[in-house]
């Protein structure tokens, strides 16, 4: 059994660092071309060099997912400048943590319309295109905060469990026109959004890990690949956790 992604153009929010990276390279060396979205231009060119270098195509887009205009217009440049699109990772994400009581209007918001209306932006932009192809995917990057929750993390948690419920509905929207939904949950994982989390919190995050460790974005990346590929065509609505553990 092997993942061939040949011929197939995939769509990676926030794919120029971290989590989206990984999912980036991962799917280009299994032979996809590749349309990045992200806001840092310096690191979304360097991917795309990166992805040309394995022999793919691939094209870079600066956006905010937030922006329903913005994302619909870098989903049809993508589209035109790579000829189709048939997998959509909605990667894009950010954190604004505070306890509840101080938590800002702006914090909720910000976070909130980027992880969840986001994507919804690029996939309402993007089903078109999706549903033209054989074997759509539509695959959303949500989080086990999404699942079980999280002190100092109202926002974040509420906009990954929503992401889980959006996951959930265009599933079943979609089914009958061969595309799958799913989503992925990761639990703790190497890359600059945890890299601010102190020495002492990590300690104590580890030990509720059963893993023992926290992930690489690889090991995200590995899931995604999955789901895009043949071998998934019969798995849709579901929430993979990639997590140690951490969220049985
Ligand atoms: P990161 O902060 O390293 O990368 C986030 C990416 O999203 C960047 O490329 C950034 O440019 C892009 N982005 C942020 N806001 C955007 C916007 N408004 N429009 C377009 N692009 C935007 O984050 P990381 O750790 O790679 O996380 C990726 C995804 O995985 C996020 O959705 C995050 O919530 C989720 N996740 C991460 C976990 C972790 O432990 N790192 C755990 C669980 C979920």
């Amino acid at each position: 059994m092997n993942i061939d992604l040949t011929g197939r153009t995939a769509i990676v929010t926030g794919g120029a660092r971290g989590i989206g990276r990984a999912i980036t390279l991962g799917l280009a060396e299994l032979g996809a071309d590749i349309g990045v979205i992200a806001r840092n231009e310096e690191a979304g060119h360097a991917v795309v060099d990166q992805v040309r270098a394995l022999g793919r195509r691939a094209e870079f887009r600066r956006c905010d997912v937030a922006d329903a205009d913005e994302a619909k217009t870098a989903v049809d440049e993508l589209r035109t400048a790579l000829g189709g699109v048939s997998i959509v990772v909605n990667n894009a994400g950010i954190t604004r943590d505070g306890l509840l009581l101080r938590m800002k209007d702006d914090d909720w918001t910000s976070v909130v319309d980027v992880n969840l209306r986001g994507a919804f932006n690029v996939t309402r932009a993007a089903c078109k295109y999706i549903m033209k192809s054989q074997n759509g995917r539509i695959i959303n990057i949500t989080s086990v905060v999404g699942l079980i929750g999280n002190p100092g993390q109202a926002n974040y948690a509420a906009s990954k469990g929503g992401l889980v419920g959006f996951t959930k509905a265009v599933a079943k929207e979609l089914a009958p026109r061969g595309v799958t939904v799913n989503a992925v949950a990761p639990g703790y994982i190497e890359t600059d959004m945890t890299a601010a989390i102190d020495d002492k919190a990590r300690e104590n995050l580890t030990k509720a890990i059963p893993a023992g460790r926290y992930g690489q974005p690889e090991d995200v990346a590995n899931a995604v690949a999955f789901l895009a590929s043949d071998l998934a065509s019969y798995i849709t609505g579901h929430v993979l956790t990639v997590s140690g553990g951490m969220a049985m």
